[in-house]
């Protein structure tokens, strides 16, 4: 285990008190440690505490004292490395020194007197450094909107009137938008001073009409003319001194006379942005740079608006494409609902919003070109496609940036209506189905075209003519989810996806789906109980929602692998060899955790008649919902039972017009196993594991087999280890999967105490390790019955 003072245990893992992030199990907690973001925060948080300990904390100053009076003041003290102005209201500051032997020194002087006033200076408070998580802030927000949304959401008569509901809550007023747009006059004010003829432009959710409150604002600064301005500039003023007269007054004093724009780098223009930022505009602070991102930013915080700001250069396809979202809302008034609520509810099962920026989720940009791309699909289509768009065009909107064509007509009125007429209930529930059951392994989704492209067409390795042109369009960069963005069609705009969370994309779709054709998605429940858009909401973690990941560990059937004399007993039994397999993989299983892990089961064992059942009926091969939260284990869900039992009990008529299979199904049938273990068996095994077969290679004998081996690591642990302070309590149930080829036995755990937070750490162990056993025993039985 990490010896790190940030790693704490919680019930269901480990917390890194620092980064505030959940981690599973050991392995996940060194990988943290050792990862990137850790690091960092770990080397800002040093850096920030020798800051403070060689800082003071200076007031009673007013306005007329600047950063240079100070300095040379205490410089009487020591050297003075930085001075920090509260530049908006100037009563205070913080003079940081080079050596911390200095503090004392200014300390200890009586009086501090400057300019006729007296300052008074303190050392600096100590303060715990902390990340503050604002993308969690936000959702931890919008789930204390989404309690108070409910209600009004569940009084509405229509899943159509429920998403304009949200569209109206959820969007930026018109307040807010005015002092967004007024923050941009005024950062265009301050930065025309400085890059002559800039140009800030707003682009993303705060003008694309689809902004919420406290969205960021994200801004373009447009360099392209001051370039321009500094090239003539210069040649007017080379002129000048050859001539002897005087150069173009306007870049005198200028920061641009330090930096030529054209050879700067991006990260040294943005250090330039942030310094003006940080001195000249008032109520921003947070400034920082952030090199690595794919488009570099300088970020910012405004603390009047209580806004995070965004200031990228270079980006001009950002309000290209910005300028396409608000087309097709124009054209297309069922997009800004149908956007607000996938949006929504991607925000509550944890798909998009990535914290800080970066991460595997799904961006807002992404998610919206799925929607988008899902309603050029329709039939009829309900969006035209980007191809189509363009053919609208007049000359005049012909537009390119970076080489890609990006024209399209700039009013919605030059396009068509669409002749689809389904209403937003629909179309929602159609969003979830179309992506429930997309193909994302084999193609690139293309808004452009409206169509998707055969992943195979992108694989193909580079001619080497292409590779010899070097301004060839780069290839995008392929994953789990490829869709290409309308414009810069080398960019794939969900890249940053990986296979866990594109999972949990159709996972989700495809539970949203099952929910949608449920009579609780499309009709007002008449006892006042959670319908339409709520459920769908419900957040991870409530009971009432669908379990992304309840650990389950599975042993497939591979024929391959089977005994000779086990596959000849299997095609005996004819039809019912699945359940004769099943049976076997049961018992197998009981006995590596009772003989193998010396796990006391304390409670029913397999019964090959529970598992009769299970097999008998056709529900039983799906997944089986969350157990419930019920302690008692025969409280608990049926094995294979599909669904819970119905919330507000109005639901026997389901679409399908099945009942509930709970209802029909005697508790007792369900094979379950109350296990208990006294000691960390998992931890240390294979280093037990080589101290007994090195002492004692002989001792073992030949005849016993690898089980026998295992069982004797598991004593072997446990006569050295002290047993847990809490022993770790939880709950088996086996469950036939899957039909022909995907067969398998699924093994539900759930723990039932686990105060010393070590179940995840052996759930994680035993994914490998039961399968791996199970099959050894077989293999060592011979088939034997
Ligand atoms: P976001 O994904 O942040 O979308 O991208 P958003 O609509 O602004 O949502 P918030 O900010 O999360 O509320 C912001 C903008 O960045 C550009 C697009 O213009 C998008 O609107 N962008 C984003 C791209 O051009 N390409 C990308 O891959 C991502």
């Amino acid at each position: 285990m990490s010896s790190d003072k940030d790693i704490q245990t919680t019930p269901r893992g480990f917390r890194c008190a620092l980064c505030n992030v959940n981690l599973p199990n050991l392995a996940s907690v060194d990988q943290h440690v050792k990862g990137r973001k850790h690091q960092t925060l770990s080397t800002v948080r040093t850096t920030r505490k020798t800051q403070e300990e060689r800082s003071v904390f200076v007031s009673g100053i007013t306005p007329e004292v600047s950063q240079s009076d100070l300095a040379e003041h205490f410089q009487q003290f020591g050297s003075v490395s930085d001075v920090i102005m509260d530049k908006d209201k100037g009563v205070f500051a913080i003079v940081q020194f080079a050596e911390t032997g200095s503090i004392q020194a200014a300390l200890s002087c009586v009086q501090h007197q400057l300019k006729g006033l007296k300052l008074r200076v303190k050392p600096r408070e100590k303060k715990d450094f902390k990340l503050i998580p604002k993308m969690k802030d936000d959702f931890q927000n919008l789930q204390q909107l989404l309690d108070s949304l409910a209600p009004q959401l569940c009084q509405l008569g229509s899943v159509d009137a429920q998403m304009q509901y949200v569209v109206e809550r959820f969007q930026l007023g018109e307040n807010e938008k005015k002092a967004r747009s007024l923050l941009v006059q005024l950062l265009q004010e301050v930065f025309v001073e400085f890059f002559p003829d800039s140009q800030i432009l707003p682009f993303g959710s705060s003008v694309n009409s689809f902004g919420i409150h406290s969205c960021d604002l994200d801004l373009f600064l447009d360099l392209e003319n001051t370039k321009v301005f500094q090239a003539r500039a210069r040649t007017a003023s080379e002129q000048a001194v050859e001539g002897g007269a005087s150069d173009d007054g306007r870049s005198e004093d200028s920061i641009l006379s330090d930096i030529d724009l054209s050879a700067a780098s991006p990260a040294e223009v943005l250090e330039l942005v942030a310094t003006i930022l940080k001195r000249c505009v008032p109520s921003v602070h947070k400034v920082h740079v952030v090199s690595s991102a794919r488009l570099p930013v300088v970020k910012f915080h405004h603390r009047e608006l209580n806004l995070q700001g965004d200031i990228t250069l270079n980006n001009r396809l950002a309000v290209r494409n910005t300028r396409f979202l608000q087309l097709c809302s124009g054209v297309e008034g069922r997009l800004r609902p149908l956007v607000y609520t996938v949006r929504y509810w991607a925000k509550q099962k944890q798909l998009a919003g990535n914290p800080s920026g970066a991460g595997p989720l799904l961006n807002n940009y992404a998610l919206t070109l799925l929607i988008i791309f899902y309603l050029q699909n329709c039939e009829p289509p309900v969006l035209l496609t980007v191809e189509q768009l363009k053919d609208l065009a007049c000359e005049e909107e012909e537009c390119e940036i970076e080489g890609w064509n990006c024209t399209f007509p700039t009013q919605p009125i030059a396009v068509p209506p669409s002749r689809n007429s389904q209403d937003l209930c629909s179309l929602l529930a159609g969003f979830f189905s179309f992506y429930a059951k997309f193909d994302f392994a084999s193609g690139v989704i293309s808004p452009r075209l409206g169509r998707v492209l055969p992943v195979t067409s992108f694989l193909s390795p580079a001619r080497e003519d292409e590779a010899a042109q070097e301004d060839r369009p780069p290839r995008p960069r392929l994953g789990p989810l490829n869709l290409l963005d309308p414009f810069e069609l080398s960019h794939n705009v969900a890249g940053n996806l990986n296979e866990r969370s594109h999972r949990a994309f159709q996972r989700e779709c495809r539970d949203a789906e099952k929910y949608c054709r449920s009579l609780q998605y499309q009709r007002k429940s008449t006892r006042g109980k959670a319908w339409g858009l709520v459920r769908l909401f419900t957040p991870h973690g409530d009971a009432a929602a669908p379990q992304a990941e309840r650990p389950c560990v599975h042993v497939p059937f591979s024929p391959a692998a089977l005994p000779d004399a086990l596959r000849e007993q299997l095609h005996r039994a004819g039809d019912g060899f699945r359940l004769l397999w099943f049976h076997k993989v049961c018992s197998a299983a009981e006995r590596v955790l009772s003989g193998v892990l010396g796990c006391e089961l304390a409670s029913t064992s397999y019964s090959a008649a529970g598992a009769a059942l299970s097999q008998e009926d056709p529900e039983a091969m799906e997944e089986p919902e969350p157990a419930e939260s019920d302690a008692s284990p025969q409280g608990s869900p049926v094995a294979g039972a599909k669904r819970p039992p119905p919330p507000d009990g109005d639901s026997s008529d389901s679409p399908r017009g099945k009942k509930p299979r709970l209802a029909r199904r005697r508790k007792s049938d369900s094979p379950l196993w109350l296990c208990r273990l006294r000691h960390a068996v998992w931890a240390g095994r294979r280093k037990a594991r080589r101290e007994l077969t090195k002492d004692a290679d002989a001792a073992a004998g030949p005849e016993s087999g690898c089980l026998q081996l295992e069982a004797r690591v598991t004593a072997h642990i446990a006569a050295r280890e002290p047993e847990l302070k809490e022993p770790l309590e939880f709950r088996v149930r086996p469950q036939m999967l899957g039909e022909t080829e995907s067969s398998r036995a699924a093994f539900w755990l759930e723990p039932s105490s686990d105060r010393s937070g070590l179940f995840q750490d052996f759930f994680h162990f035993l994914e490998a390790f039961l399968p791996k056993t199970v099959e050894r025993l077989l293999e060592e039985e011979g088939g034997a019955s």
